[in-house]
């Protein structure tokens, strides 16, 4: 009897706090798109809109990467663009994720209570490339374990999206297909061409 009572604590609680944080992210999420939207000269709502509004979906993945006795030898993910609109990611206190800019890998440095905001595949299509999908991956640590989790925030499947018309003209092409999300991600993940 004391088990299930103690069981059911943790479940109550474990939702609580789960509760708690999506509400706080989804209030981050909205004031980024709202920013990156500025950024791009338009009304503040823009973005949130066109990656389905109250539709936009949050996926929380929880990365763990145990120490390992070749770091150099191997990678935690490999490189790659998060197909999501954006990406709000904490990271452990080790280091470990690397991004790629100007040909050369970074890393980021660890910022207690900072959050990392990754540009997904959906925002630069979107942008019609002014925005870029960062390329990024992670190395692994000899002694430490480490551990993330991203909060990738993406458009319904049906959803469809490409270069926002405000963003395209006769000297500015679409760069990009207009497609549904479902569409896109189904070639993502199959590596066949978008
Ligand atoms: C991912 C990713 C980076 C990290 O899960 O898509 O890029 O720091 N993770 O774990
Ligand atoms: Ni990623």
């Amino acid at each position: 009897m004391m088990m299930i009572v103690v069981v059911v604590g943790f479940v109550i609680d474990y939702r609580a706090v789960n509760e708690e944080y999506a509400k706080k992210m989804m209030g981050v999420v909205d004031k980024v798109l709202d920013n990156l939207s500025l950024g791009l000269g338009l009304e503040e709502r823009v973005l949130k809109d066109a990656v389905g509004g109250d539709g936009l979906e949050y996926l929380l993945k929880i990365n763990y990467y145990p120490p390992c006795p070749r770091p150099d030898l191997a990678l935690g993910v490999v490189a790659h663009t998060d197909m999501s609109a954006v990406t709000i990611l904490v990271p452990n206190d080790v280091s470990g994720l690397q991004v790629f800019k100007d040909d050369v890998w970074f890393n980021v440095k660890y910022i207690p209570n900072a959050l990392i905001v990754h540009i997904g595949d959906q925002l630069e299509i979107l942008s019609n490339g002014k925005f870029k999908s960062v390329l990024h991956r992670t190395t692994v640590n000899k002694e430490k374990t480490r551990m993330s989790w991203p909060v990738f925030c993406s458009p319904p499947g049906e959803l469809v999206l490409g270069p926002l018309p405000q963003l395209t003209n006769d000297e500015n092409h679409p760069k990009f297909k207009t497609k549904k999300y479902k569409d896109y991600q189904y070639c993502k993940l199959n590596k066949l061409p978008q």
